[in-house]
């Protein structure tokens, strides 16, 4: 955290753990090897079998809010292709498969009304994983709320905390009996910066005013989600997943440095610290402190939730300066683009030693049992020749991490698992189709599976010697 870009290397002592010649066993036999995936992202469907609308729905609709006018009616169609689809899980050796609930399949007045098709839809699904030997893990959000909770105020409203609850013992009651691993929200920021604030994502709302009400309702209803799993499944293993980045300052100066601390604050601490029972963290970014305007007694204790893992979702690092030009953060990002850094297809800065350094800084915590990582990958601009998905970029980052998961594993980091981003090219969210981070090529007009050459190398690594 007191490093600049240029000293960055030589400070974190980072080194690859083993240069070039990773192996599957060097991480143990019980560690858990797994690809990620959303609903929304690629399922499509949209409005088969009672399912209503989602933000992501209405958004998508809106003039010049995705990529090319790009929508995910279809997606990847993996509502009806999940059995060919869950081969290819098996063929790429992964043995843990990550999805999220639609909870608008579910429950498409938001609450109340069960849609006995979503649950049947669900439980084929898991059915399925099973019968391949496919261990399914399952995230209560990921992004998608109900159209109609969000006319009814989304996450600004507090109630959202009843209806949340609500809607996780129907997925514990109707899933428990096989689905062990469970994630209660998919990254909490996004939907509360992206969502809520800057309205890049869906809902699309603005405005500096929904950041702290829906933060807190986010807070609250992670930890509540946690509690209504546990009293139904008591042998579950209950996670959350949160986005997490290495900040570094890009100078020493005392407002660089404060600057870092304040996006750290946003972008690593801000829903772990309330779970483990140490409040918001006003201490860096006193802004926070005025979250207290939404707090009600009894809240504090409200916001604990002692989580079986911590799910990490890292994809770069970044660079942070003070500016006076942006109000409230007093701060912006130095785009890896300007620092000479090698970068994804999204400008996005690969960066191992971030990985490594921000393993370190999450084991640091008293109360933390253990960290998964639930997400890491990278899009490339990637095309199908002579029947062929050549990648090297994205083979090149997976060694590179997985290199850096490694090498803080050996240094004591409790780290039990990794997860992929992802098994299909699918919906990118605000980019549309145009950021490909599948580790198998979709051809979106006929719907073509073809496994990239980044894909292969998993199934290669994956692979257990023969007995
Ligand atoms: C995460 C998100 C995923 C995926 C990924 C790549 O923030 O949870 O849904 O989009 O980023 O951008």
């Amino acid at each position: 955290m007191t490093t600049t870009t240029n000293q960055h290397k030589k400070e974190t002592g980072y080194a690859p753990a083993t240069p070039g010649s990773l192996s599957r066993e060097d991480f143990g036999s019980n560690f858990k090897w797994g690809v990620a995936t959303a609903a929304y992202q690629i399922e499509g469907a949209v409005h088969e079998d009672g399912r209503s609308d989602c933000v992501w729905d209405v958004f998508a609709r809106k003039k010049g809010k995705i990529r090319n006018g790009d929508h995910a009616r279809e997606a990847c169609d993996f509502y009806h292709r999940y059995k060919q689809d869950l081969e290819l899980v098996k063929e790429l050796g992964f043995e843990e498969f990550r999805f999220s609930i639609s909870w608008s399949r579910i429950l498409p007045d938001g609450h109340g009304r069960v849609n006995q098709a979503g649950i049947d839809y669900y439980n084929r699904l898991i059915d399925q994983c099973i019968a391949l030997g496919i261990e399914p893990w399952i995230t209560l959000y990921h992004w998608d709320l109900p159209q109609v909770l969000e006319k009814s105020g989304g996450w600004k409203n507090r109630r959202i905390v009843e209806w949340f609850a609500e809607y996780a013992a129907i997925c514990g009651h109707a899933f428990g009996d096989r689905v062990r691993h469970w994630i209660v929200l998919n990254e909490p920021m996004a939907v509360a910066g992206l969502g809520y604030t800057t309205g890049e994502h869906a809902p699309g709302n603005t405005g500096i005013h929904n950041f702290l009400p829906v933060v807190h309702h986010l807070a609250l209803s992670q930890a509540e989600g946690g509690r209504v799993l546990r009293r139904l499944l008591p042998d579950a293993r209950i996670g959350n997943a949160i986005s997490c980045s290495y900040v570094v300052p890009n100078s020493q100066s005392a407002a660089d440095v404060r600057a870092a601390r304040r996006a750290d604050a946003l972008m690593n601490r801000l829903f772990i610290e309330p779970a483990l029972g140490l409040g918001y963290p006003k201490d860096a970014f006193p802004f926070l402190s005025n979250i207290k305007r939404f707090m009600r007694e009894g809240d504090r204790e409200r916001l604990k939730f002692d989580f079986d893992f911590w799910g990490l979702q890292n994809y770069f690092s970044v660079v942070v300066q003070h500016s006076y030009l942006a109000p409230v953060m007093w701060l912006k990002e130095v785009p890896a683009t300007l620092r000479n850094v090698p970068t994804t297809g999204l400008g996005w800065e690969i960066s191992p030693a971030g990985m490594y350094e921000i393993l370190k800084q999450f084991q640091r915590y008293n109360g933390v049992r253990e960290l998964i990582i639930t997400e890491n990958g990278a899009a490339f601009k990637d095309k199908v020749k002579d029947g062929k998905v050549d990648d090297p970029g994205r083979q090149a980052y997976y060694q590179a991490y997985l290199d850096a998961v490694l090498k803080a594993k050996n240094e004591g980091v409790n780290i039990t698992g990794y997860f992929a981003w992802t098994l299909l090219d699918n919906f990118e969210w605000a980019h549309g189709y145009s950021a490909r981070f599948g580790l198998v090529f979709v051809d979106f007009k006929t719907q073509e599976r073809t496994v990239k050459e980044s894909g292969k190398w998993f199934a290669g690594f994956l692979k257990k010697p023969e007995m």
